[in-house]
């Protein structure tokens, strides 16, 4: 079984001995203890990490992480059968971020429904701030 040190994984994922101590905590991720009383990580748990960062990096919450990755076996090394599920279960959510960043990416010249009225197209898109009606935030890059 291929074990890492705190220090040698965190090189390798990336990260702070200090984020790998946090993600543990938070039940994320999983560490075996030397006689001495040192963390030792399994290779495999590099790929929980890697999972987590990226995950963050497009906004989604710990506790979603959590969520997901609590759907992984718990006694055993991931397989790729585990990872298609736990993608499977999140393919929706990961699809309603793309098409939020992609219009957030495509409408950000334009009136975003927000209420500011600051705009000229505002008055097209947005007449007296009547997209309000549909609730708050930035109704057009919401999708309503
Ligand atoms: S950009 Fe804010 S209402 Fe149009």
């Amino acid at each position: 079984m291929d074990l890492l040190t705190i220090g040698d994984f965190a090189v390798r994922a990336g990260v702070a001995p200090s984020a790998l101590r946090y993600y543990e905590s938070q039940g994320l991720i999983r560490s075996t203890r030397t006689g001495g009383n040192q963390r030792r990580y399994q290779r495999s748990e590099l790929r929980r990490v890697a999972f987590i960062k990226i995950a963050q990096q497009v906004g989604v919450s710990l506790e979603e992480i959590r969520d997901a990755l609590s759907a992984l076996p718990e006694n055993r090394t991931p397989t790729k059968a585990d990872w298609t599920r736990l993608s499977a279960r999140w393919r929706k959510r990961l699809e309603e971020r793309i098409a939020l960043m992609e219009r957030l990416r495509d409408q950000l010249t334009g009136c975003i429904g927000c209420g500011c009225l600051s705009m000229k197209r505002c008055q097209l898109i947005n007449p007296g701030d009547q997209l309000s009606l549909t609730g708050a935030g930035p109704r057009t890059l919401l999708g309503e």
